[in-house]
């Protein structure tokens, strides 16, 4: 046999094997086709046998010549198994594939404070740091409480059926109506703080200063746009021995500069009456820039405590003097935030609340 044919025979038999090897799809076909080169009957094995008859010269060229074409055939097979346990990998890893480039999951309808509740804690907070205890009392009172004890008179307007929601069952002693305002709780905390000193009270010393702030709901039968039959309040109680109509001046007009982080901001305590405080004002704020500039803005009511309701307390009044506020922490937010309809914040309207997350 020429070597030139040989070669080219040989070189057509590796041929043949890459080409087989290429259209093997899987590790099992190409299997198979690497026995039809390869194997006991294979292709190269059938050349090796034939072999027997040739001269030990010729079998030292046929047989380097076929173990090139082997070698070339086993790289070719070598190569195509690699490719293909490559491709395995790559369809496995494509099918377990995570996409962590997609956006997370939102959590949807994430929950927030509402905007009151932040007005209350804010005002916790700045009360707080003036040295006011927080205090809650029941929203179911009793007449002693919410109107008797504040030396409110029987025939007071604010007793009316029509201002007042009354609940079944009560007596004047016991619970019988919703509080109409926060004031009961400043007849509630300095007994509890009295009773705590009153040893050393009889023994004619010095009680400890009552600073406290009482937040909560009160009821009322009222609605329209700045009304809600259920709102806000928070009062306020210092009593002490030298406490004065200048102390509740310096404290208000701190919190509301801080409340309102401005001290573009004066304070006006116009006269007016309640029964449980002697003088009384209510307090009015103005704003000398922003949307809300040049107008008096009322915020809360306050006056010096009433002897009577001293008394109630169980303090002396000739000794101890006391002043209180109440305001609305429903007109604070409003302001606060610019909303001009109170029942908003009473609707749960998630679209208005979630403004405010
Ligand atoms: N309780 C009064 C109201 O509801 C407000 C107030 C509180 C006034 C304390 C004076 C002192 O209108």
């Amino acid at each position: 046999m020429h070597p030139e044919n040989t070669m080219n025979e040989l070189d057509t038999l590796a041929a043949s094997a890459r080409e087989l090897f290429a259209q093997a799809a899987t590790p099992a076909e190409l299997e198979n086709a690497k026995a039809q080169f390869l194997g006991k009957a294979g292709r190269v094995t059938e050349l090796m046998k034939g072999m027997a008859q040739l001269s030990v010269e010729e079998k030292k060229t046929r047989g380097a010549a076929i173990n090139v074409a082997k070698q070339a055939i086993e790289a070719a097979l070598t190569a195509r198994r690699e490719q293909l346990a490559e491709a395995e990998l790559q369809a496995q890893l494509q099918a377990e594939a995570l996409d962590v480039t997609l956006p997370g999951r939102s959590r949807g309808q994430e929950g927030g404070l509402h905007p009151v509740s932040r007005t209350l804690e804010r005002i916790e907070g700045i009360f707080g740091s003036m040295g006011f205890a927080v205090a809650q009392g029941p929203e179911i009172e009793s007449d002693w409480f919410n109107f008797t004890a504040l030396n409110t008179p029987e025939d007071h307007p604010a007793r009316s059926m029509h201002d007042t929601f009354y609940v079944e069952g009560g007596s004047p002693e016991a619970p019988n109506l919703l509080r109409t305002h926060t004031s009961p709780m400043q007849i509630r905390h300095a007994v509890q703080h009295v009773k705590k000193y009153r040893a050393l009270l009889d023994a004619g010393q010095a009680m400890p200063e009552i600073r406290v702030i009482a937040p909560g709901r009160t009821y009322r039968v009222d609605s329209d746009a700045t009304h809600s039959p259920m709102f806000h309040q928070c009062e306020g109680l210092w009593i002490g021995e030298n406490v004065s109509f200048k102390d509740l001046k310096v404290i208000f007009t701190a919190f509301c500069r801080t409340f309102f982080e401005s001290d573009d901001l004066v304070l006006r305590f116009r006269p007016s009456f309640f029964p449980f405080t002697e003088p009384s004002a209510e307090i009015d704020i103005q704003f000398q820039s922003g949307p809300l500039a040049g107008r008096w803005l009322e915020v809360a009511g306050s006056g010096q405590v009433h002897p009577q309701v001293v008394r109630n307390m169980g303090l002396d009044p000739e000794r101890y003097i006391g002043f209180a506020f109440g305001m609305g922490p429903d007109r604070l937010t409003m302001l606060r935030y610019g909303v001009n309809d109170l029942r908003l914040f009473f609707d749960g309207d998630i679209r208005f609340l979630s403004q405010f997350r």
